[in-house]
């Protein structure tokens, strides 16, 4: 049924609205068919989603791309201030963007779609890339991908934003990395994954290095770059993007503003685009999102909405204004023939770096988890709480220093993983308690919140799977995930907020579960 309903909205999708997908070569973007070179005039398009939040769990959010009255409403403003790009947020899966998309192809108008979304994203203060990322991710994917005006898709939004979690890159990279997997096994158009960085001065090179180092199939396809150092009346030096512009005179894929604006004086003058479209910039950076569309409390907006009325406020004639003046020139697909075809270096382990460039975390292959979970002896009771799996973890990792919980572990910078960090956090309980319960007589109890499971022995795929997963989970499996779409139709969100301790295979500290992910003040990172 769900296959059906897709291949006919990829129909109509299709026969409606004609726009010259963008593409990729070397360090720049290009319509496919005319060969021009692109360069994005964007505007952040999401209401009602701050890029700042510390929720944990999933919350309400307007799709911007699933009501076709909205989307009208403001195409034209957009057209104005000759938006060509839009950026949003977090988009539902379950709901038909076919309008709007058609809306705004007709307008001429891509969208680059970050794949999380409020309370499914990678969590800087306790990082994992999971399958229920992936199958958030993946669902986002399958969406968009139909649709010639997706420009490309953000694998997250200012994960690491201090050197003490640059651990967390080493999960979006993964994704990174599944994401582009995955857009290929299904055979959809080239859409390139990237990812929008902020513009932290302790960690921003390393960044800019991490992910674009290693094998193609890891790296990023285009960088977004977050940055606000452009304040009122300043200068391509003043506002530092001189340093910015050398520092990606040699990056091989496209760079652009992913966010620009700062708002400290306003209304903004946006005198930061006659430099971003000028002759300093234009040969390194592909042009920028501005942030945003919509006025909120952080006052960030171009026009103010209130039901169907739109008011334009000071930023949004200024940004018109300024856009109306720039004449990047660009050059013709054909003719250009890259010279920054080197990937960059892996940045070294240091104080302020904490991810190794390889390996990455392991692909998250639900195949393997549910394969695992026919095999295991022991499983916790269903009706255990999903927040009192800590405990239990808790014990299990702490004994024989660690040595039940390292097919789980996950260990950024040295770059152990085990090959079942990756499962829900059930799975990976069951991983562990079986791992306990077969050496330790009488380990299958846990005060009666674990009992025995009838188990399978595995065959087949499943076979081969494990195998290479080894008995202690700590081989490496390269199989990627069968499954057609993404895996778990409920709700991706779910297990969320769990926390799954992090735990050094023989220094294990009792930090992160402990604390609880209930009542933590843990930073989630939304977007
Ligand atoms: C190439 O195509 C784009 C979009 O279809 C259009 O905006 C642009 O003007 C075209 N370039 C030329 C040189 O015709
Ligand atoms: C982010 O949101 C939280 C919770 O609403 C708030 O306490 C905090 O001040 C905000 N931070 C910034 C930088 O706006
Ligand atoms: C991480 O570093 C930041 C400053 O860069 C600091 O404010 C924060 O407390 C540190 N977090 C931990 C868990 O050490
Ligand atoms: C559990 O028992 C198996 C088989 O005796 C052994 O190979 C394995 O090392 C044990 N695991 C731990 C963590 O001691
Ligand atoms: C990773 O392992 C190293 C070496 O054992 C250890 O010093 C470090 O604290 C570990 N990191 C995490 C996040 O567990």
């Amino acid at each position: 049924m769900k296959g059906l309903a897709l291949a006919a909205a990829a129909l109509v999708a299709t026969a409606s609205a004609a726009i010259d997908p963008i593409v990729i070569k070397g360090n720049k973007f290009f319509y496919k068919t005319n060969g021009t070179q692109f360069f994005m005039y964007g505007v952040a398009y999401q209401q009602g989603v701050s890029t700042n939040t510390t929720q944990t769990e999933k919350i309400d959010y307007i799709d911007p791309l699933a009501d076709k009255s909205s989307c009208t409403r403001d195409i034209k403003y957009l057209s104005m201030a000759r938006t060509n790009t839009i950026r949003v947020y977090a988009i539902d899966p379950t709901k038909d963007h076919d309008d709007c998309m058609n809306a705004l192809a007709d307008a001429g108008i891509y969208v680059v779609a970050d794949l999380s979304e409020p309370g499914t994203s990678i969590n800087r203060d306790d990082a994992g890339w999971t399958t229920d990322l992936f199958a958030r991710y993946t669902s986002v994917i399958d969406v968009m991908a139909k649709y010639d005006n997706t420009l490309g898709f953000f694998a997250g939004n200012e994960v690491s934003n201090a050197p003490n979690n640059t651990d967390a890159s080493a999960f979006v990279k993964a994704a990174v990395r599944d994401s582009k997997a995955y857009i290929k096994s299904k055979n959809y158009r080239e859409i390139g994954v990237g990812y929008a960085t902020n513009d932290d001065a302790d960690i921003r090179e390393n960044l800019a290095n991490f992910f674009d180092c290693g094998s193609r199939e890891e790296a990023i396809d285009f960088w977004g770059y977050n940055i606000y150092s452009w304040c009122g009346d300043s200068s391509f030096q003043e506002s530092g993007y001189d340093v910015r512009t050398k520092e990606f005179e040699k990056y091989d894929v496209p760079v652009f503003f992913a966010e620009y604006g700062c708002n400290s004086e306003r209304p903004r003058k946006f005198t930061e685009v006659g430099a971003l479209y000028g002759k300093q910039m234009t040969d390194v950076w592909s042009g920028g999102i501005v942030y945003m569309y919509f006025e909120e409390e952080n006052k960030f907006g171009l026009v103010s909405v209130d039901g169907d009325s739109v008011k334009t406020l000071g930023d949004f004639s200024n940004l018109a204004s300024q856009i109306a003046k720039v004449t990047p020139s660009g050059v013709k697909m054909n003719d250009f023939q890259p010279t920054n075809t080197a990937a960059a270096k892996c940045p070294d382990i240091s104080e302020d770096w904490e991810a190794a460039g390889s390996p990455l975390p392991p692909v998250a292959n639900a195949d393997l988890c549910s394969c695992m979970m026919d095999t295991v002896s022991c499983v916790v009771k269903s009706d255990v709480k999903e927040e009192d799996y800590g405990d239990i973890f808790g014990f299990i990792c702490g004994e024989k220093d660690g040595a039940y919980c390292a097919g789980i572990n996950k260990n950024a910078s040295t770059g152990e993983y085990g090959a079942y960090g990756m499962c829900k956090p059930s799975e990976q309980l069951g991983f562990v308690l079986d791992q306990y319960s077969r050496n330790v007589t009488g380990g299958c109890e846990f005060k009666g919140q674990a009992e025995q499971a009838s188990t399978k022995s595995a065959s087949g795929s499943c076979g081969t799977l494990l195998a290479q997963a080894g008995p202690q989970g700590q081989g490496t499996v390269t199989a990627r995930p069968s499954g057609a779409a993404a895996t778990g139709s409920k709700s991706p969100g779910a297990g969320a907020a769990v926390t799954v301790p992090q735990f050094n295979v023989g220094l294990f500290s009792l930090g992160i579960y402990v604390l609880g992910a209930a009542a933590s003040g843990m930073a989630m990172i939304l977007l």
